[in-house]
Parts: structure tokens; sequence; C-alpha cells
């Protein structure tokens, strides 16, 4: 029995041009790179300049995916963008992306599931392929987490960074079977108790403001590794792979130390671990596609490659997939 697939065909990424050191850092807050590098693993992050927004790091990512597609614009006939830091309140980014790359046709919207923006974004656009509603759809994850940061506050300003990732998916016919290429299985949760947790502490509807992200650090750290596991169980129970199938482990880039964990839990060889944070700190959304196109860029992800991806975030949300490339 043939089986639609949606198949990654192209994938990018942009990074803002501004470097900021943890070095720079220590002089802004009470920190040293001894202490990000320790606990975090993170080196640098990018941060947009003035009047580069969200949408303009998408684009540029959505370009480069379409260019490794061997596509055009006006192939995209679905654009879903993950992102918490929307250019505009309304319209959404992604009609906004739309524009930029002079698609007329076809449907665009926003996903907002902060860190798990991209896993929740490729689900979705998974559904629309697989239904034949849409052929081929750019999947887009970008942020420009430094509008939201208290720059005073050392426990949260020396994490996160700026960027976009983007993926193409086409729908193709696949046997049916784990050799497909695509996304063999998708699987997404959340939880909203726990809100106080990771939050941004501002929104049109409550203080008519943007507002600043709080995070309780240690809380979101100690659920990250219990639930990115367990839905990780979960990609494996439903198709009957396990670690050892798995030829790259994709996470969401938060702390080398999440990561790592998460990798010991399960038994994934550390040399099948993606790991790009160090690079570009914590940019939420945008951070499995742009950690899936470095790895891509260098020649680690092959055609035929079976990826692991994961995310945990505000909400609490979280999710997984597998994919084969
Ligand atoms: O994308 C999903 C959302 N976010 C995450 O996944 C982040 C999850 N959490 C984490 O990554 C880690 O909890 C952090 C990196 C945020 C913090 O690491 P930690 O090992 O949990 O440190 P901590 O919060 O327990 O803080 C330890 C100490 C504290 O000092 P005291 O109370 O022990 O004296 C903090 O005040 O480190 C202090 N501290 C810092 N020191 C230097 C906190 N931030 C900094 C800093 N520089 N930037």
């Amino acid at each position: 029995m043939t089986l639609r697939r949606s198949v990654i065909v192209g994938c990018g990424h942009y990074l803002p041009q501004r470097v900021l050191s943890n070095a720079e850092l220590a002089k802004m807050v009470d920190t040293s790179d001894e202490w990000i590098v320790e606990r975090t693993g993170i080196h640098n992050r990018h941060i947009a300049a003035e009047g580069e927004n969200t949408s303009h790091l998408a684009t540029k990512a959505a370009e480069m995916a379409l260019d490794r597609a061997g596509l055009k614009p006006s192939d995209i006939d679905l654009i879903v963008l993950a992102t918490a830091t929307p250019d505009y309140t309304f319209p959404s980014t992604a009609t906004q992306v739309q524009a930029a790359l002079g698609i007329t046709h076809g449907a665009a919207f926003d996903l907002q599931a902060v860190c798990s923006g991209f896993v929740y974004a490729l689900t979705t656009a998974d559904k629309f392929l697989q239904s034949g509603s849409h052929k081929r759809a750019l999947v887009i994850g970008a942020e420009t987490f430094s509008r939201i940061l208290d720059w005073d506050d050392r426990g949260t300003c020396v994490l996160f960074g700026d960027g976009a990732g983007a993926v193409v998916l086409e729908a193709q016919e696949g046997k049916g079977d784990l050799t497909d290429r695509g996304i063999l299985s998708t699987h997404l949760r959340s939880d909203g108790r726990h809100v106080e947790k990771l939050y941004v502490d501002g929104g049109p509807s409550s203080t008519k403001t943007t507002g600043l992200l709080r995070m309780e650090g240690k809380e979101v750290f100690r659920y990250a590794v219990n639930y990115l596991a367990e839905i990780i169980e979960e990609a494996f129970a439903a198709t009957g792979l396990t670690a050892a199938d798995v030829d790259w482990f994709v996470p969401h880039q938060a702390n080398r130390r999440i990561i790592e964990a998460t990798a010991r839990k399960l038994s994934i060889d550390p040399a099948k671990v993606v790991v790009t944070v160090q690079n570009h700190g914590n940019t939420s959304a945008a951070s499995i596609p742009l950690a899936l196109s470095t790895a891509y860029g260098d020649g680690r992800i092959k055609q035929g490659d079976v990826v692991l991806m994961e995310a945990m975030g505000g909400g609490f949300t979280w999710g997984s997939a597998l994919i084969r490339w």
C-alpha cells in the first residue's frame, strides 16, 4: 500500500551578522565566559540589527532552503512559520515572508509553541501534505529573542540569540514502510500548568506591552530531560526503530548539558549528536532547522539517513519527530 510522505528536499538557515561573545556579556552583567561555557556550552550568539526583523531572517533562511532544493518560490503552496517573536502582533510573520518571496497563492500562517515551535510546525505541515490539500511547504523557525530579553538578568540574557532555519517539505508517494524517505512519525505534547516557569511577562491582551522573558532555569532543566526522553521513547515505540537506528540526533539547542543528558538517557551515541548551541545560543523555534542545515551543509546528514528531532519549551510544550532524510 502506498502512502503519501512529507520529504525534506531542502534546508537553509540564516544568522544575523552581529556576534555577541561571552566576554562582551561579562562587561554587561555579572557573569563570565567560564560560567556560561560550563553551564550551557554557549560561546556566542547572534543579534539582529535594528530594523532587521524576524521575517527578514526567515526569508533569508527560506531562500537558502529553496535554492538547495532547486525550487522557485512559486513552487510553494504552504508556509508554516514558528515564532514567539513575530514582526507584528498581526498580521502573521508568515504572510510577510510569503510577500517577500513574491508568493501570491496558497496559504501562510504562524504557529506559536515557543522552543518546540519547529517540531509543531513540521507536524502541522506534514498533516496538510499527507491530506493532499497542499504539495510543497516551507516550514520555518525564526526568532529575534534579543528583543524580549531583560539585559540586566544574567540568568536569561546569556542564554538566547537570534536566527532562522527553514526546510522545504514535498509530498511524495512512498511504499508505506520505514524505508520510505520523509516524516515517519511525529509526537506532540503540552501542559499549560507550567506557565510561570518560562514565560514573557507581557502581551497585547494582558498588559498591552511586549514584555520580557522570565525563566526558572533550574526547574525547566529538571522537566526537560524527562519529558524529552519520554517523547522520544514514544517515537521509538510508534515506529519500532531504536536508538541504534538513528543516524543523527538533532535536538533543540538550548543547553549542551540538556542535550548530552537526553542522549545519555536514551543510549544515543555521542558521535551522532548534532550540537550547534555553542555558535548561536538558544534560538528557540529556529534552533532545530539551524542545526539540520548546518549538519546537511557540512556533509553529515545524507539522503536515506534516519534523523531524530526533539524540543521542549514554554507552556510547557514538547515534541519529537523521526524522519528519513
Ligand atoms: O529552550 C527551553 C528553555 N530553556 C532551557 O532549556 C533552559 C533550562 N535551564 C538551563 O539551561 C540551566 O538551568 C541554566 C543554564 C539556566 C542555569 O544553570 P544551573 O546549573 O541550573 O544554574 P542555577 O540556575 O542553579 O544557578 C547556579 C548559580 C546561582 O548562584 P547561587 O544561587 O548558587 O549563588 C546563580 O545565581 O549560578 C548563578 N548564575 C550565574 N552566574 C554567573 C545564574 N546565571 C549566571 C550567569 N553567570 N549568567
